[in-house]
Parts: structure tokens; sequence; C-alpha cells
């Protein structure tokens, strides 16, 4: 499917909210790999990628991001434009997802730190953000995810970074990939949109391709776990 041809509801459709508790994570990487171009992911991003982007986000409960990702992309409170708010409001949602960063250091400033949940597992204090974020306290990234699904939060777009993924995937709770392929070749020294130590393979489900025709090839994985027939994530299109 080129993207082009498709509207914004049709691409809505495309990245269901899902009926239980899920956490969807959403890159962007060059054809060989690269995450970033000089250490920011903008230099592969493109209008087409940013209007997938705007979806997911209209979609997500909480909005995860990794405290490296909060610092190297200078996060700005969260913005949604007036259509994606009624959007989320008409299905009860609140009008904006709930910002969580994953931090253990608590090095956190900024105005998106403002009203943002904060999962640490670490014993860090940090007095600036008393009053102004929430930090919750958790065992484990598992742990985390699970006491936001706890409040309700039962949506969850993971948007970075890699360290943060490979946290998540090494505790098995990526359920679905939104892969952005960019038309670059970004050479030598970028990292992946993975880090951390190996774990065993995990098995994804194609579920469609978008194509646009500035070359840019969108994926939509999903984990496919014993428990999940096809059925539950949507036919393969193409
Ligand atoms: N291409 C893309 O789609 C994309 C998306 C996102 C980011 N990026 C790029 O990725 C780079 C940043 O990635 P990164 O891997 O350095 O950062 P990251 O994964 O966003 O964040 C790492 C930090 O998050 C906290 N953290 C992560 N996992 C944790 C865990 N299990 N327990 C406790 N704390 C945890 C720690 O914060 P503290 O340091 O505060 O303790 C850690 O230093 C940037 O270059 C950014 O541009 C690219």
């Amino acid at each position: 499917m080129r993207i082009e041809e498709l509207d914004d509801a049709e691409l809505a459709a495309l990245y269901p909210r899902v009926d239980r508790p899920w956490l969807r994570a959403n890159f962007v990487s060059s054809v060989d790999g690269a995450v970033a171009v000089e250490g920011l992911s903008a230099g592969l991003s493109g209008a087409v990628d940013k209007r997938v982007f705007r979806v997911l986000r209209m979609m997500c409960d909480a909005l995860l991001v990794g405290a490296g990702t909060f610092r190297a992309e200078n996060y700005r409170a969260l913005r949604l434009d007036e259509r994606r708010r009624a959007w989320r409001v008409e299905r009860g949602l609140t009008a904006y997802p709930q910002m969580v960063i994953v931090s253990s250091s608590l090095e956190l400033t900024g105005p998106a730190v403002d009203g943002a949940v904060i999962l640490t597992t670490g014993g860090a204090r940090n007095a600036a953000l008393e009053g102004v974020a929430e930090v919750v306290r958790c065992e484990s990234l598992a742990h985390g995810i699970a006491l936001l699904h706890e409040r309700g939060l039962g949506q969850i777009l993971c948007e970075g970074g890699p360290r943060l993924f490979g946290g998540l995937t090494t505790a098995d709770l990526v359920d679905e990939l939104c892969l952005t392929v960019s038309p670059l070749l970004v050479g030598p020294g970028a990292d992946r949109i993975v880090s951390g130590t190996p774990h065993p393979l995990r098995r994804m489900g194609l579920t469609h391709t978008l194509t646009s025709d500035d070359g840019m090839l969108m994926l939509r994985y999903v984990r496919l776990r014993d428990s999940v027939g096809p059925s539950e994530y949507g036919h393969r299109r193409e």
C-alpha cells in the first residue's frame, strides 16, 4: 500500500488500539540499520514518517521514553493538534497521553517533565522534581510497565531509545514494533535501534507494509506469542 493513498482514518485503522495491555514501540532506522544521524533521529525522519508518528501518539494512553532520548532529542511538552485531541476525547481518552520517562539518575529537566510519571529502578533523588513530576519507584521495567497498566494506561507507545528498547525486549515486554526504514546509508558508527545484552530470539509477525513516494518503508510487526493467534493482530496487508 502507498501511504499517500490513505486518508488519516484509514491510516489510523492500521494501528489499532488493542483490547488488552499492549506495548508498541516506534522507531526509524536507515537502510543500513542506523538509529540516528549525528546523534539525532531527525536526519532519518520525514513528513510521511511523522504522519505515522502523530497517529501513534493519538492512539496511546501513555508515551514511554528513555531518559537518554528525552535529553538528546530535547523533548518538549506533548503537542497534539485539536483534531487529534477531539478524536481522543470522543473515545473517552484524555486529551493528551500521559508522558512517562524511564530514568535511573532522575537527571531530568525541561517543560516536558511537568506532569510526567518517572519510572525509576534506583534509589536516586532529585528535589527539583518534587511537585512537578511523579516519581514511581519500581523493581524492574516489567514491574514499572505493570504499574502503568494498573493505572489504566493499557496502550503504551515507546518512542525509544535503544537502551530502553533493549531493556524491554530482554524482558519480552514488546508486543509490537512499528519500524520506518529510511532510504539512507549512514555508514559505520551509529547504534542500532536496540542496545544491551543479547537475549533469546523473539518471533514477530508482519501485519502490514506501507511505502511512500520518497522511498520510506513503514513496517508493523507484532510479537508472536503462543497465546496470540494471527486473527488477534489483523491480517497481513501489503
Ligand atoms: N531513530 C529513532 O527512532 C530513535 C528513537 C529514539 C531515540 N533515538 C536516538 O537514540 C539515542 C538515545 O538512546 P539511548 O539508548 O542513549 O537512550 P534511551 O534508551 O532513550 O535512555 C537510556 C536511559 O534511560 C534510562 N533507562 C533505560 N532503561 C532503563 C532501565 N531498564 N532501568 C532504569 N533506567 C533505564 C536511563 O536513564 P538515566 O540516564 O537518567 O539513568 C538510561 O541512561 C539518541 O541518539 C536518539 O536520537 C532514535
